[in-house]
């Protein structure tokens, strides 16, 4: 890992650790800073998942704790001891957003102020605020700018977006050392089979219809995970960038049916398992970014290349059936998904 200066001994917390994209960076944290310790706070709800954090299970320099990031006394007792924290904590799925967004206003909103308090309280180094690209709402013309207006089209997106410019006020207000990252669709191992991906992937290995909403010609701008929580780690250690949103995207613009069909191939499943269904309410039609200052400010680029990183991704998929079965075969998927496909 690079000169990490005052990193090297931190002590960092990463909230919503025990999800898909906080998982990994958890376990990154612990690999790539030896003299490092990892305090993971997750609520453990439906998306939570010890699971993922069962390579740290024995590493002494890795602490978690289940917790609510709305609880401001618990927020205090693990946050003081801390020196970065990266925020991942939030409720991430834009169709049960549209079920019900009370959650949603909770946690990535108001959860995140409550962070942001205990931050400013006791003095923390950095604060990565983990926004998402859907703020600025569909995208239909050139790449946008971290300057472009947030437009956010569906109760997730508004929510992050208040999250985002919260985070902001602190650092406007009170110089908490704030960097707010807002980043593309992130695909890869350990995802909540809720997500296009895994949903697709798991889909196929059991002989089940792809659900694809409208016509399938949404497109997104595909990260793998990897290459997201790389950008968090460059953005984390690099110095004069307080109060700066950045936009993290790999380019890899593709629609859905594109990923279905590619998906179908690598497990020799048939198309004729591509169902089209309902549309989403209020689905964005693309999204794409402009990484200029990115680029510019830590010379980050994505590095894995998405057939790859896609083929990777499946391969985990077939070989962790542990993994997801777990999850499918519980009551809390089973009715999320007649509720949502079986209707
Ligand atoms: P995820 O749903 O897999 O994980 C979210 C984690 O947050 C879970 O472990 C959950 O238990 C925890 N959590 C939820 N509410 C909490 C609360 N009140 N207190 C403590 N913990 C709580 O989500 P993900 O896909 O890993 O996303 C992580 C972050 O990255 C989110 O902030 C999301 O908005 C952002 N993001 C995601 C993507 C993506 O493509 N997945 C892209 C850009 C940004
Ligand atoms: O863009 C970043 C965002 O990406 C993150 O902020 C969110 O947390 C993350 O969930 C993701 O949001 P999306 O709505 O883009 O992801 P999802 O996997 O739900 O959907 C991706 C695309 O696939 C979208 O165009 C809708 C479509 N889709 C999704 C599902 C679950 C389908 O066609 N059928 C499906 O069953």
């Amino acid at each position: 890992m690079a000169d990490v200066g005052w990193t090297e001994k931190a002590k960092f917390l990463v909230t919503g650790g025990a999800g898909f994209i906080g998982s990994h960076f958890a376990k990154r944290l612990v690999k790539d800073y030896p003299g490092a310790r990892v305090v993971v706070l997750d609520k453990l709800t439906y998306a939570g998942n010890l699971d993922n954090l069962r390579e740290l299970e024995k590493e002494d320099r890795f602490t978690f704790v289940r917790g609510d990031i709305c609880d401001a006394e618990k927020v205090g007792e693990v946050m003081e001891s801390c020196d970065v924290c990266v925020n991942f904590a939030a409720e991430t799925h834009v169709d049960r957003s549209l079920g019900d967004a009370s959650s949603f206003v909770l946690t990535d909103v108001y959860g995140t102020h409550v962070l942001l308090e205990a931050a400013r309280r006791f003095g923390l180094k950095r604060f990565v605020q983990v926004s998402t690209d859907e703020v600025y709402g569909e995208i239909l013309g050139d790449p946008v700018s971290e300057d472009s207006p947030l437009m956010p089209t569906n109760p997730y997106a508004a929510s992050k977006a208040g999250g985002d410019r919260i985070a902001f006020s602190y650092y406007a207000s009170f110089g908490v050392p704030v960097v707010i990252t807002r980043c593309s669709n992130n695909y890869g191992s350990h995802q909540y089979p809720e997500k296009l991906f895994p949903l697709f992937i798991t889909n196929v290995l059991e002989g089940k219809k792809l659900p694809v909403y409208g016509s399938g010609r949404n497109t997104r701008d595909w990260i793998h995970v990897e290459d997201h929580c790389s950008a968090l780690e460059a953005l984390m250690e690099a110095e004069g960038v307080e109060g700066l949103v950045f936009n993290i995207g790999s380019g890899n613009e593709l629609s859905v049916l594109d990923i279905a069909e590619k998906i179908l191939r690598l497990l020799d499943g048939s198309e004729g398992l591509i169902e089209h269904v309902t549309d989403r309410p209020a689905h964005d039609r693309r999204y794409a970014l402009n990484t200029d200052r990115i680029r510019a400010k830590v010379d980050w680029a994505s590095r894995i290349d998405f057939d790859q990183g896609l083929s990777d991704t499946v391969r985990w998929y077939r070989e962790n059936r542990w993994w997801w079965e777990k999850i499918k075969s519980g009551e809390t998927y089973r009715k999320y998904y007649e509720k949502m496909y079986d209707r």
